[in-house]
Parts: structure tokens; C-alpha cells; sequence
């Protein structure tokens, strides 16, 4: 009836609409479209956004550590071990790009206290370095590289500084990270992200760190910057440096939780469904065992780095994949040659989407088969267009036909998340010999969801979705055939049932 009334409207305008009993409904689609549902708090800012679908950021570390070997230099390295002959970022930065990541993160000043740039307030830096005669600055040369290939730039540094002799002295010493902070907020263009622990030494009871000040001169001095540390503001540390988010994973937390101390690190996998801040996680993991280069250590392998792929993007966190240059200034040949087949792997993956040309239909359409929140939303590239359900309805689904039989072990899944994040319970089906079989079954969706399962052959799926916070608000589906993680699926499958 509403959809007669509807194309009447369309067709005869007015005159229709004085000749039939209209609904108030169908009035108000005729005159106006329907707005978008309200959105659930909290939501993600501008640059929180830009964050998450960035996806994945390469992280750098390099210093005085990638010529003693060791992971955490104690700040008496000397000055002149640091002799990086090749040094040549633009390959670091190129070779980022070519594997798809969108942002790179230098490691400025690790924990020893050896600066990347030329700080003017210590001569522990490269100035005292053969490197150049010490005119050298590599926080310069990566940040000019990046900018020259189109790759955002961010940075990382220590709060812990071995070497500085006012470590230990609260006012002096965070008059020293101020100033330097001021330095590389002010001499090397935009920064798309600072990143920050919480390394502390342990024998410093008295020196506190006063992280709201140099937060604060962040978001002054660089407002588009996301600002990383365990528990954000930005951007907050998932809980492991394995790369892998909770099978949960949840935008929001409460920042005042991490505060309290006690065991964080499952509480930051997860997030909180219930949380009032959005503080989007973060899957930082190297490319090799440890985070500087060693001769001794080999990187990871395709296989490996394409599953640590599935737990960090596909379980709506960020990549941070540490790639360490060498003692040349370079990237390595075989952490190059993992890079480059580890994105063409991910191209050859999610270069097909067999859903593309699906018909797409829904158990309920907010404002109807006319409105802007139609099922085929979630098939354009339009992350901010989506389908939603009437309001209110929270357990509505979704039916692909992909018209013929197709064959894929993969389900992408997207919420319209700048509306905040809803679905806490899913499953997906698909017609097998005339009955619907589930094939995967989920909790949290977020900005993107990738769910594997043994390969399949079907016409049909669904889309179920089983609880979320409000009106579920899916922007993208995707079905795709991944025959290299089949492989060690099959395998593990197994081993489960033997
Ligand atoms: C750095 O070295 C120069 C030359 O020896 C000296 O004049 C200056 O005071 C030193 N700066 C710091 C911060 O130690
Ligand atoms: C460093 O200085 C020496 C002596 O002044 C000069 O011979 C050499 O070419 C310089 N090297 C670099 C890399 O600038
Ligand atoms: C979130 O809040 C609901 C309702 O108060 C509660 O039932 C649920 O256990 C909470 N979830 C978490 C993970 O704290
Ligand atoms: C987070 O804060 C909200 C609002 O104050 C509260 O309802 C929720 O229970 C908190 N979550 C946890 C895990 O304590
Ligand atoms: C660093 O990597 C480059 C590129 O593979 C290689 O040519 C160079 O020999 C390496 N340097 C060291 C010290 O291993
Ligand atoms: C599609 O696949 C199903 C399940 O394997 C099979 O029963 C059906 O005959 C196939 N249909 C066509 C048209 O190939």
C-alpha cells in the first residue's frame, strides 16, 4: 500500500495525493526526505575519523639502538655509532606506500635520549654524529619524503630520556620534553599523529609526567593530529603488541578506567560498549621480533602478516606495522619483499567484490523503498551512505542475491560509524541445497569487520543482525575468495576436529 501510494505520488504528483487517503507518512516522503537517525554517543571527531580509515600506518624506529643491538638503549650510547652511510627515507617512505600504508611514524627520540633532529636544547643528537658531519636531521628527511610521496607524517617520543640529566625533576625535566615537543610540532609541517607511552623509570618516584600539558600543546600547536598513548585521548593502545584487537572490539572505553590502574590491557582489547569516550584502538606489532633492526632476526612472514591484517583492520582497529630500517639507512631486501607481496596478497583478495552487482533487500527500510537509507547503500564506496532500519528496530536483515552461485570465505562488514557505533551481535547465512546455513557469527562491527570461514558456493545470504545499542546503520558489505589464508584455515580447522 505505501509503495503504491508512493510511486502515485511520484508519478501524478499533487492531484494524487488530493485523491487518496494519504498517511502522514506518506505525505512527509513526498514533500521531504526523511533525516538521518540520531546518532548514539559518543561520537568520533573529524580527525578520529580520518584516523580509522586510514587503516594502516607504518611505524619507523630507528636511532642509536639499531647499531648496539640492543631494544631500549640505557643513554650512554656514544654519539658516534649513529652513521647511517645510505640513509635514503624516500625508499623507507615508498615502500610504506606500495603496501598500502597511509601514514608514517618516526621514533624521534627512544628512551637513551638520542635525537633524530638537531634539538637546541642537548647536544645528544645527531649533531654529535659522523652521519653528514653532523648536519644531518632525519626527522627532516622522513617528514620531507612522506610529504613528497603523499603519506601523512606522525612521531614518536620517549617521555623516558636516559640520557638527560634533568630526568628525574619534574619541572625542569617537562620544561625539557615541552621544548623539544615545541621543536617537532613547529619545524616539520602537518603531524598526523604523536604518539606516546607511558615508559617511565622506575627508580624516578618523584618525576611525573605532565601529560595534559603536553596534550593540550598538541591539539594547540597541530589540531588535526591524533594523539596515541595507552588510553588516547585520540587514539588509545589495544592491550598487546601481537597486532590483534579483541574479537569484541569496541570504539569507546572510559577514559577514567585506565587511571585507576589495576589490569587494563583486556579492558583496552575490547572497549566498552557502555564507554562515554570514543578512543579508537590501535594494533601496533613489528615486522620482525623486536622493534629495532638485528641482524640475527628475520621479519614475518606474508602468511603471518596477512592474518595479523584480519585481527587488527578487520576487527575495526588500526594497523601500526614497525618496519626497522638497518644500519645502512634502509629498508631491508626481505622485509621490502614481504611488504610489497604481502599488499599484492591484500589486492588480489579485496579486488573482487563478489556482492557488487548483488540485489540487495532488506526486512525494513527507514522512509521506504524511496528513501536515501536503501539496502543498496552498502554496496557504493559511499562510506557516510548506508542502509538503516526503520527506527527503533534493532534486529533487522539483510538478503544479498549475487543473481548466480558464487564461491568466497570472506564477509566484510562496515557501520556507518560517524553516527556512533551500534551492532553488539550478528550472524551471516547463506542458502546451501535449498536451507540457510550459518557461516559466521560476530559481536562488534565498527568502522570494518572481516569475518573468514571455510569456502562456500551460494546464490544467497543473509545478513542478520541480532542486538545493537540503537538502529543498526550498515554502510558496506562485501563478499570476497581469499585463497591464501585458506589454506592455513583449512589446516587449523583440522586440528580442531581431530
Ligand atoms: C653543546 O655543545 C656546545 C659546544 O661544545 C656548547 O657550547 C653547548 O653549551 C652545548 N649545548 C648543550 C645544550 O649542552
Ligand atoms: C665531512 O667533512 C670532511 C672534512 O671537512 C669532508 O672531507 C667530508 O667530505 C665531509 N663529509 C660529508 C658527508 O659532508
Ligand atoms: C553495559 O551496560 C548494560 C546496561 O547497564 C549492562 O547490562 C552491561 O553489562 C554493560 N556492559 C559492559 C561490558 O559493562
Ligand atoms: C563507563 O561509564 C559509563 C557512564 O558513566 C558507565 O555507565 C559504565 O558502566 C562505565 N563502564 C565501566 C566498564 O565501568
Ligand atoms: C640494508 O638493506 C639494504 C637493502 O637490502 C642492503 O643493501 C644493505 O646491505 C643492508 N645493510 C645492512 C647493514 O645489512
Ligand atoms: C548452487 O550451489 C548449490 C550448493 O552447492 C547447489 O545445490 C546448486 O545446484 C547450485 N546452483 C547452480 C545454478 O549451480
Amino acid at each position: 500500500m505505501e509503495r503504491d501510494s508512493l510511486s502515485l505520488c511520484g508519478r501524478s504528483g499533487l492531484l494524487a495525493l488530493l485523491l487518496m487517503s494519504a498517511t502522514a507518512v506518506v505525505v512527509v516522503s513526498f514533500t521531504s526526505p526523511l533525516p538521518p537517525p540520531l546518532p548514539i554517543m559518543p561520537l568520533p571527531s573529524y580527525r578520529q575519523l580520518r584516523f580509522q580509515r586510514q587503516e594502516q600506518i607504518m611505524f619507523f624506529h630507528f636511532g642509536v639502538n639499531t647499531f648496539t643491538g640492543k631494544e631500549q638503549g640505557d643513554g650512554t650510547e656514544d654519539p658516534s655509532i649513529f652513521n647511517p652511510e645510505g640513509l635514503d627515507a624516500r625508499q623507507w617512505v615508498r615502500e610504506a606506500k606500495n603496501a598500502g600504508f597511509k601514514v608514517v611514524i618516526l621514533t624521534a627520540k627512544h628512551a637513551d635520549g638520542f635525537c633524530l633532529w638537531p634539538s637546541a636544547y642537548t647536544n645528544y643528537s645527531v649533531k654529535s654524529s659522523p652521519w653528514k658531519n653532523g648536519t644531518g636531521d632525519v626527522v627532516r628527511e622522513v617528514s620531507d619524503a612522506a610529504r613528497e610521496e603523499g603519506l601523512e607524517f606522525g612521531l614518536y617520543m620517549s617521555p623516558w630520556d636516559r640520557h638527560e640529566p634533568t630526568y628525574g625533576d619534574t619541572l625542569l625535566y617537562n620544561d625539557y620534553y615541552l621544548g623539544q615537543l615545541r621543536e617537532l610540532l613547529t619545524m616539520y609541517g602537518p603531524i598526523s599523529q604523536f604518539f606516546v607511552d607511558g615508559n617511565k623509570d622506575p627508580s624516578s618516584k618523584d618525576m611525573y609526567y605532565l601529560f595534559d600539558a603536553w596534550f593540550a600543546l598538541i591539539h594547540q600547536m597541530q589540531p588535526n593530529a591524533n594523539i596515541f598513548s595507552d588510553d588516547g585521548p585520540d587514539v588509545r593502545w589495544v592491550g598487546n603488541e601481537a597486532g590483534e584487537a579483541g574479537t569484541t572490539s569496541w570504539s569507546m572505553m572510559n577514559r577514567s578506567m585506565v587511571t585507576i590502574g589495576g589490569p587494563f590491557e583486556e579492558y583496552l582489547n575490547e572497549g566498552d560498549p557502555n564507554g562515554s569516550d570514543w578512543v579508537p584502538p590501535e594494533c601496533d606489532v613489528s615486522i620482525r621480533p623486536g622493534w629495532f633492526w638485528k641482524e640475527s632476526q628475520q621479519p614475518k612472514t606474508v602468511n603471518k602478516l596477512l592474518d595479523i591484517y584480519y585481527k587488527s583492520v578487520g576487527r575495526n582497529c588500526v594497523m601500526l606495522l614497525n618496519a626497522p630500517p638497518n644500519q645502512t639507512g634502509l629498508l631491508h631486501g626481505t622485509d621490502v619483499a614481504n611488504l610489497r607481496d604481502f599488499r599484492s596478497v591484500i589486492d588480489r583478495i579485496f579486488a573482487t567484490n563478489l556482492a557488487s552487482k548483488a540485489r540487495v533487500s532488506a526486512s525494513s527500510t527507514r522512509g521506504g523503498d524511496i528513501s536515501s537509507f536503501r539496502p543498496d547503500q552498502v554496496l557504493n564506496d559511499d562510506l557516510e551512505a548506508y542502509w538503516a532500519s526503520e527506527e527503533g528496530l534493532t534486529t533487522p536483515f539483510l538478503t544479498l542475491d549475487l543473481g548466480s552461485n558464487k564461491t568466497f570465505n570472506v564477509v566484510k562488514l562496515q557501520e556507518a560509524v560517524h553516527l556512533g557505533q551500534r551492532v553488539q551481535l550478528y550472524h551471516v547465512d547463506v542458502m546451501q541445497d535449498g536451507r540457510w546455513k550459518t557461516v559466521s557469527v560476530g559481536t562488534t562491527i565498527g568502522y570494518k569487520k572481516l569475518d573468514r570461514f571455510e569456502k562456500v558456493h551460494s546464490q544467497l545470504v543473509r545478513i542478520y543482525i541480532d542486538g545493537a545499542r540503537g538502529t543498526p546503520l550498515i554502510s558496506a558489505v562485501g563478499l570476497y575468495l581469499d585463497t591464501w589464508s585458506a589454506l592455513s584455515l583449512a589446516a587449523e580447522s583440522t586440528q580442531v576436529s581431530e
